[in-house]
């Protein structure tokens, strides 16, 4: 039987078309019945919507509801509208896959902000062909777009020119807070497109030229006593740049400015503004109480600069949490560290005055050698709060880090809150790390998390690991160290009693069958233990019968066990068990040439 329109949604659709078209409904909307609005909110489209949410009578304050009743008089009538439930599901609907990422108790404000973001993207590919030289603001966007939106094409409409980016900006403009801009969006006419928007955040990209950093100064000037965070990639960065940028982000009046978050990331530099630390930066550290994190990775940054903005941070006594030089070269820059505090100490850096509040530094990828870890374990005294430390991919060796153990010791005695230390990739060897595991087994702080991934240390180290494996450590990752079969054996060997692990990387390690008896171990001593990668280990394709029958007997909270990167030829028994091994309906076991997840299982080759 077909279905019959009722009169309520015959009347719904005439609402919510004359809704799309024009304004003429809209006084009258406060005077329906509540449960027509309802049902309303719950069918227009995004354009209608927010044009019915700026007339529904709201009392702002407790977001309860006015109406005129027949006489005249207010009524307050205590209930909200559904409008958040309607935002998300108009979101749903357009950005599925986006929907699950986002946390927030403003819709709106979120589906309008990634609209403007779609028609930005739009028209920065459209900006992008040589031959474009319109105004940004004329490109017109897509019908797919404007039709997620609610224009249905056919209709004339009272707007003029909607399907023109300018119309979107200075349409939905005020909702949006976090935007991502290209280089050709950077020109004069930007900071007045933009100018409705309530700007906190800018992520920018490829700014190459003049005239694109004079438009996104403007525009960063416009929106000063907003703008918390600011990110670049892939720009050309010169003293000019940096000195713009700075300048335009203090607040007229006030003499300082509101960022809290700076990154310069892959950026190459034009001039020489890495070679030493630019005043304009100078100023801009010294002129904000708010900054609390500072990137600069990956820009060819020198050790000048990297040593005067250490000088600075510290002379100021910073309130940065998070600084990350990760990926410079950088190497030298605190070689002669505790020489020059303790000259300077008594002039100018007073008592007290430190990194205080840093909490996260990375130095990875830096060409760090060991006199670098002698200036960074003096250095280190002076960020008391330091809970996480990576000195990854730099080649100090063993000596390096000799000369970074007694900072550990220190530590240990001041109850450092040093949490998570990542010395990957450092070319240190068995001997290196039995000092440092050593020092890190009597560290009375909350060590949760350690990497020594990609080192070459071979079995010998596998005792020590052991016993390391029975402190409080939570997160290890021994990943490509070289464990080999007879490591596994001491390792297993090690594990007696109940252990706090919860994630373990052990992938790399050419342990054989080993691999499997030593994971099975694990699993039944270690209760809280999530995660394990134990991919590419040249285990027999019996280690699978080993680890199953732990798996089954371990009443774990496993929910991942990696074991890709072995030559197992799939057979039906690897569906089944991954279909018997479930974690919140997830299979746990991910195995070689596995089907990904939700896919039938039998697609497999
Ligand atoms: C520390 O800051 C003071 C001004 O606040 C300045 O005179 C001094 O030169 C600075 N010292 C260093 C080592 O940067
Ligand atoms: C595990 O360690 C290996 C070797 O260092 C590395 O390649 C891999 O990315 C790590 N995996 C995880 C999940 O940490």
């Amino acid at each position: 039987m077909a279905d019959v329109p009722s009169l309520i949604s015959l009347c719904i659709d005439t609402l919510k078309e004359e809704l799309v078209r024009g304004d003429d409904v809209l006084p009258a909307i406060p005077e329906l019945p509540f449960d027509l609005i309802d049902i309303l909110i719950t069918r227009l489209p995004p354009l209608a919507l927010t044009k019915l949410q700026n007339h529904l009578p709201y009392d702002d304050q407790d977001m309860q509801v006015f109406s005129h009743d027949r006489v005249g008089d207010k009524r307050k009538r205590g209930r909200d509208w559904n409008l958040d439930v309607a935002w998300r599901m108009l979101f749903k609907l357009r950005w599925p896959n986006l929907v699950d990422q986002i946390q927030t108790t403003d819709w709106q404000q979120v589906y309008w902000e990634t609209h403007l973001q779609n028609c930005l993207d739009v028209a920065a590919e459209r900006a992008l062909i040589p031959s474009f030289n319109g105004y940004i603001g004329d490109i017109q966007i897509p019908d797919t777009i404007l039709k997620h939106v609610g224009f249905d094409g056919h209709t004339s409409y009272s707007f003029h020119d909607h399907s023109k980016l300018s119309y979107h900006c200075l349409q939905f403009g005020c909702h949006a807070r976090c935007l991502r801009l290209q280089n050709v969006l950077c020109t004069a006419e930007i900071s007045d497109l933009l100018r409705e928007c309530k700007l906190r955040s800018l992520v920018l990209g490829w700014i190459r030229s003049k005239e694109q950093i004079d438009g996104l100064c403007k525009l960063l000037a416009q929106h000063s006593k907003t703008l918390t965070s600011l990110e670049f990639f892939y720009c050309s960065v010169s003293s000019d740049f940096v000195k713009a940028i700075c300048d335009s982000v203090v607040i007229k009046g006030v003499q300082r400015h509101g960022i809290e978050h700076l990154s310069i990331n892959s950026s190459s530099s034009v001039d020489s503004w890495t070679a030493t630390l630019p005043s304009e930066l100078v100023s801009f550290l010294s002129s904000g109480r708010s900054l609390c994190s500072l990137k600069l990775s990956n820009n060819d940054l020198r050790r000048n600069f990297a040593q005067s903005l250490f000088m600075t941070l510290l002379n100021l006594s910073s309130g940065i949490s998070v600084l990350d030089l990760s990926e410079n070269h950088i190497a030298g820059w605190l070689s002669d560290f505790n020489q020059r505090t303790s000259r300077v100490s008594h002039l100018s850096l007073g008592i007290g005055k430190s990194l205080q509040l840093l909490r996260v530094l990375n130095l990875r990828g830096n060409f760090l050698k060991k006199d670098d870890l002698e200036g960074l374990r003096h250095a280190l005294a002076h960020m008391p709060n330091l809970e996480n430390l990576d000195i990854s991919d730099n080649f100090f060796k063993d000596e390096g880090i000799r000369n970074l153990i007694p900072y550990f010791v220190e530590a240990s005695e001041t109850c450092s809150p040093l949490a998570d230390l990542k010395l990957e990739n450092c070319e240190l060897s068995c001997d290196g790390v039995y000092l440092l595991l050593d020092a890190l087994s009597t560290f009375k702080g909350p060590l949760k998390s350690l990497s020594i991934a990609e080192n070459f240390l071979g079995s010998e180290i596998a005792a020590t690991l052991g016993k390391f494996l029975d402190t409080s450590i939570q997160v290890l990752n021994i990943g490509g160290i070289g464990l080999g079969p007879s490591g596994f054996r001491v390792l297993q060997d090690q594990i007696k009693g109940e252990l706090k692990l919860v994630k373990i990387n052990i992938s790399k390690n050419r342990g054989g069958i080993e691999t499997a008896k030593f994971l099975s171990r694990l699993l039944s001593h270690a209760p809280q233990l999530t995660e394990v990668n134990a991919a590419f280990n040249l285990m027999p394709i019996e280690s699978l019968t080993v680890i199953c029958s732990a798996l089954k007997v371990a009443k774990g909270n496993l929910e991942h066990l990696d074991l890709t990167g072995h030559v197992w030829d799939y057979t039906p028994t690897h569906a089944s068990l991954r279909a018997e091994f479930l974690h919140n309906g997830k299979p746990i076991l991910i195995l070689p040439s596995s089907p990904t997840f939700g896919a039938p299982y039998d697609d497999d080759p």
